[in-house]
């Protein structure tokens, strides 16, 4: 379950083209994430997915002719106009695409397109030759003008064999527009929010490293939280092996010295920092220029401190609020009360990393929050993008 998909009714809009039988995809993780899916199909979307398919998996009845009877007296592109919260065409042909452009209502999809209020999303699917015409560009150029949300296309091997734009978003995307759309407390708006994630690989030799279990899944999440609630974004991050969230200004590091100073560089345009990296503490206090060859006798390697980026965010802390994590396995509380104030924090989130059901891999996430005021909250067990969402609402009380 995710909060921004809860109890929401999303309109699934299909139309004639190879993509549509992604549409079901959608369907399924939609049902999922917790949202009421009815879908509305062209004449010609039917004749590459069978309704049923979309039925069975939103447990609606597929809708796709304006004048089809009903049981209830309901004008159907009315009902379903009004039930929308959010709309989304997916995928998008040139035709539907077209006729949104012009105002032509000829079927229950364009139909509804016109009749609704609820913000409308188009993924456009189609050959590249199609997709680059000037009037499909012109087209969704004016759609874009009217207040429509268009999902760009990707890049890659089409159905057709061309190789090419044109090919449906990922349906990771496409749950991301929607959530941005979902998601109502638009409460960073004019924010600027530092998040740093991920691990630190400290070089060994030129093919080792020393590094950390931290997947980066956290910090991606809160990156992902602060940007659908409207803040600018910047994302310091360690190697990780997950995909960055859209619409946030990524910068790529691999040392805890490289961490320090992108961070210190970023540090005085931010108003809200939250330092969820795993930071190395020590390196290697001389990297081998060749590879270590293996012998008989043990190895010495001497380790050096690093920097301690969070000390000195909070000694050269200004109008920031300063948000650091403690993973901890043992006396939690003491850690994470003695970080906060060594480190002038204004939160610090403490979490056991020894559950295998939260902390380091997993995506799932529980802690208490402490603020320097004295202000503690509990988050229990919960999906670690809920969790930032939590973690952000006591953070922003503090503003
Ligand atoms: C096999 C096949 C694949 C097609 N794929 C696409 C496509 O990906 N995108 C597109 O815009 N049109 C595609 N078309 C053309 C549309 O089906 C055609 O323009 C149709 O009128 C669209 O109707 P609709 O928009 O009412 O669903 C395809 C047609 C066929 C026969």
């Amino acid at each position: 379950m995710n909060s921004s998909f809860t109890g929401k009714n999303i309109l699934l809009g299909i139309s004639g083209g190879i993509a549509a039988y992604k549409a079901a995809d959608l369907t399924s993780r939609l049902i999922k994430l917790g949202s009421n899916v009815k879908v509305v199909m062209t004449k010609n979307a039917t004749r590459f997915i069978h309704p049923l398919t979309l039925e069975s998996l939103s447990g609606n009845q597929v809708y796709h002719d304006t004048f089809q009877s009903t049981e209830r007296y309901d004008i159907e592109h009315i009902a379903l106009a009004k039930w929308a919260d959010v709309f989304v065409i997916a995928p998008a042909t040139a035709n539907v695409i077209g006729k949104a452009a012009c105002g032509i209502a000829d079927d229950l999809l364009s139909t509804t397109i016109l009749a609704t209020e609820a913000k409308t999303i188009f993924a456009p699917a189609m050959n590249t030759v199609m997709y680059q015409k000037r009037v499909v560009q012109d087209n969704l150029k004016k759609l874009e003008d009217f207040g429509y949300v268009i999902i760009p296309p990707g890049k890659g091997r089409l159905a057709c064999g061309d190789w090419g734009e044109g090919k449906l978003a990922d349906v990771d995307d496409i749950i991301s527009a929607l959530e941005e759309i979902l998601w109502e407390k638009k409460d960073l708006v004019g924010k600027r929010i530092l998040v740093t994630a991920g691990p630190t690989n400290e070089t060994i030799d030129p093919v080792r490293f020393i590094s950390n279990r931290s997947s980066g899944k956290m910090g991606y999440a809160i990156a992902k939280a602060c940007a659908i609630r409207g803040a600018t974004v910047d994302l310091v991050t360690g190697p990780t092996s997950i995909d960055p969230p859209k619409g946030v200004n990524i910068h790529s590091v691999e040392s805890a010295k490289e961490m320090y100073n992108t961070t210190i560089g970023l540090y005085s345009y931010s108003d809200i920092v939250f330092k969820a990296a795993a930071v190395a503490d020590y390196r290697v206090q001389e990297v081998a220029t060749d590879k270590i060859k293996k012998g008989s006798e043990p190895i010495t390697l001497k380790l050096e401190r690093n920097p301690d980026i969070l000390l000195e965010l909070g000694r050269t802390k200004k109008h920031q609020i300063l948000v650091g994590f403690a993973a901890e396995t043992q006396e939690l509380e003491q850690y994470a009360l003695r970080k906060l104030k060594d480190k002038n924090l204004d939160f610090i989130l403490a979490n056991d990393v020894s559950t295998k059901r939260s902390g380091f891999q997993s995506d799932f996430n529980q802690g208490i929050l402490y603020c320097i005021n004295g202000d503690v909250e509990t988050i229990p067990l919960m999906d670690k993008e809920d969790f930032a969402h939590r973690i952000i609402d006591e953070v922003i009380k503090y503003i």
